[in-house]
């Protein structure tokens, strides 16, 4: 972690300003100090501490904590000072894009149990899931949505991504805008080693969206794909970011009120109708189009995403003061373009017929039932937001 990020952290349970209490090992780069391990603790509250782990700080409320962060915590109680790891200057551990690429690959093989025995729809689905996480790291399925912000984020000197696996999204950012500050959030940090870059321009931080540990205001820019639906609170993570973030860009999905549930159960109506009916729904899809899943597992994947409507989304965020804009036909307009976007699936019907794509992309956002949702909310938080109360932050 660089250390200057401390001056943006603040403690995910009080909100009171974060200082750094323990350095353990730390290396200098570009004449900047980072922290390998050590311990962050609020200003005034020894019970909140939060330990900082391969370089990464762990800022979740207490009932996230893993067992390896308590260990580390553990060990570094106030009463054992004297057996506390003492600081010490070390080398930076440096990967390169090859050594990521090799590390994803090494980790869906094993999670796959590949061998040269594996049937082949085994192999063809963890090459699949290999692409896609190539994909992501490297950015390129993100950059349809640099291109949307383009025309109304001019430049931003402080950029964040939640619930980004890789800095994808935020490599794409950074290239376009140059911010002095970039920063990853995500619950879990999957890949640690995707941020240990040559010049670590980009920092990682564990995080529920829900209670950022972010200073109000502190970005210009909050951007994430794919992640709100994966909230239990969505109004607690969306008031979270427009509480940290001048202008807040968002693509989640898929919308309550679209009548078919594509990316997480791929049936209709299993994000419009309550739980235990849609499950029945997919069920029943699922086996007549030749894609039995059994029902534990259907109800396993509907208990772990909330669905949103476009319309309640916006609504929420203006009460919270936001100004938003439906970015919905814009993305549209840029896939149909873009002569590099692979023609697959719908895209091979909206790029064979660009008009029918423009006029069918204004209509089901006029009706609030676009498929996936994108929104760029202007959230006043320059302004002085007062930042949300603890309680409230808090939903799990
Ligand atoms: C479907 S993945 C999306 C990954 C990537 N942003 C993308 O567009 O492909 C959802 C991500 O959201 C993260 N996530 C889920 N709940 C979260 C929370 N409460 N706070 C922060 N991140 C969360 C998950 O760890 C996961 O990385």
């Amino acid at each position: 972690m660089i250390e200057s990020l401390v001056e943006v952290l603040r403690c995910p349970e009080s909100g009171k300003d974060l200082t750094l209490a323990h350095v353990g090992d730390w290396f200098e780069l570009n004449g900047q100090r980072h922290v390998v391990d050590g311990i962050l603790q609020a200003v005034g509250e020894p019970d909140k501490r939060y330990p900082i782990l391969d370089e990464i700080p762990h800022l979740v409320p207490r009932w996230w904590v893993k067992d390896e962060e308590q260990a580390y915590l553990d060990a570094h109680l106030d009463d054992h000072r004297l057996d506390w790891n003492e600081e010490r200057r070390v080398e930076p551990e440096i990967v390169t894009d090859e050594d990521l690429e090799a590390d994803i690959r090494n980790r869906m093989e094993r999670q796959y149990q590949l061998t040269d025995a594996s049937p082949p729809l085994t192999r063809q689905r963890c090459e699949g899931e290999i692409r896609y996480m190539l994909s992501e790291a490297r950015g390129t399925n993100k950059l349809k949505y640099v291109k949307a912000l383009a025309p109304y984020v001019e430049r931003v000197d402080s950029v964040l991504e939640t619930g980004g696996n890789f800095p994808g999204l935020t490599r794409n950012l950074q290239e376009r805008y140059r911010p002095s500050l970039a920063v990853v959030a995500n619950i879990q940090i999957l890949f640690p080693k995707a941020f240990k870059t040559p010049n670590r321009q980009i920092a990682a931080v564990r995080a529920d969206v829900q209670a950022l540990p972010f200073k109000s205001g502190s970005f210009e820019l909050v951007a994430s794909g794919f992640m709100l639906e994966h909230v239990p609170d969505w109004k607690a993570g969306l008031r979270c970011m427009m509480d940290v973030g001048e202008k807040v860009f968002l693509a989640f999905g898929p919308n309550k009120w679209f009548p078919f549930e594509v990316g997480h159960i791929n049936a209709p109506l299993a994000g419009t109708l309550p739980k235990p009916i849609a499950a029945y729904v997919a069920w029943f899809w699922l086996a007549a189009v030749g894609r039995r899943r059994p029902m534990h597992r259907i109800r396993a994947i509907l208990a772990e995403v909330f669905h949103v409507g476009s319309r309640a989304f916006r609504r929420e965020a203006e009460r919270l003061g936001g100004m938003t804009r439906n970015l919905f036909p814009e993305i549209i307009d840029i896939i149909v373009r873009d002569a590099n976007a692979p023609p697959t699936g719908p895209r091979k019907v909206l790029k064979r017929f660009p008009r029918l794509a423009g006029f069918s992309a204004r209509l089901l956002t006029t009706l609030g039932m676009e498929p996936q949702i994108y929104y760029l909310i202007d959230s006043g938080a320059a302004a002085g937001h007062p930042p949300p109360s603890s309680e409230l932050r808090i939903s799990r």
